[in-house]
């Protein structure tokens, strides 16, 4: 996977911090983290866009089972990627697939393809790269512990399943491509469990707490809300770096 955007360029002029906000399925991070970014005029980051991407890209080739036999396939399935995002979309290989890779059948196989080490590693290297030059806010599961163990500010945001079933939910009807076959919220809600369990027990790079993370529940939180409480922490985070001209 190549990345065909020199973002890894922006940002390097002010002085910038990274925001890391991880969390599980469907507790708001894509949307807090695209508008906390967009105030702070910092490059947003779905790393849960990537895998999903690479996911697309094995059930696109049908080398899901392929790759449940021999993950060592995967380093084909990598091979010459292209994931990109621009103006909010996210294209694969140029194509536009925003919509594709929230399908449920990507949904449901994206745990799979997120537990192989060699689709980590790569998709880390390429993460630490666009993060490189810092301005950037960047949401998945493990950018806090991982990817960026020493961003300056460091968010795990959580909510209650029935609530993440519901957004998902409505996430999905706009744009429901699967002709018809748009899951119940009780279906979703089985499936973020399990997507859950299946992220939390992984070998490589479970979905944990970072120890300094600041945990935010929001379940009863509006987005509104969500987005003033992690901005006006970035804001403090970027004072400090400013005054003490180190990582605050
Ligand atoms: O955030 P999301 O639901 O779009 O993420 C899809 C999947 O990708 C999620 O089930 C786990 C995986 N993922 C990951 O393993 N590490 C990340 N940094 C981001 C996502």
């Amino acid at each position: 996977m190549r990345l065909s955007q020199n973002v890894a360029d922006i940002g390097r002029e002010a002085k910038k911090i990274i925001v890391a906000i991880d969390g599980p399925a469907a507790s708001g991070k894509s949307t807090t983290a695209r508008r906390v970014a967009g105030k702070l005029g910092y490059v947003y980051i779905d790393t849960g866009a990537m895998y999903r991407s690479v996911t697309l890209r094995a059930l696109e080739s049908g080398m899901m089972d392929e790759l449940r036999l021999t993950p060592e396939k995967v380093r084909f399935l990598l091979e010459g990627i292209a994931v990109t995002f621009e103006a909010g979309r996210v294209f694969l290989d140029g194509r536009d697939v925003t919509s594709a890779i929230r399908e449920n059948r990507v949904s449901r196989h994206v745990s799979f393809i997120s537990s192989l080490k060699p689709v980590r590693d790569h998709l880390k290297a390429l993460q630490q790269e666009i993060g490189s030059g810092k301005g950037v806010v960047m949401d998945g599961r493990d950018i806090g512990t991982i990817v960026f163990p020493d961003a300056e500010l460091k968010i795990f945001l959580v909510a209650d399943v029935s609530e993440r079933a519901k957004r998902r939910h409505r996430e999905l009807l706009p744009g429901n491509r699967e002709g018809g076959l748009l899951p119940s919220i009780d279906e979703l809600k089985r499936e973020i469990e399990q997507r859950d369990r299946d992220d939390a027990v992984r070998a490589h790079a479970p979905l944990k707490k970072h120890p300094d993370a600041v945990e935010i529940d929001t379940s009863g939180l509006t987005i509104e809300e969500q987005v003033e409480c992690v901005y006006r922490l970035a804001m403090e985070k970027i004072a400090g770096t400013a005054e003490c001209g180190a990582g605050a």
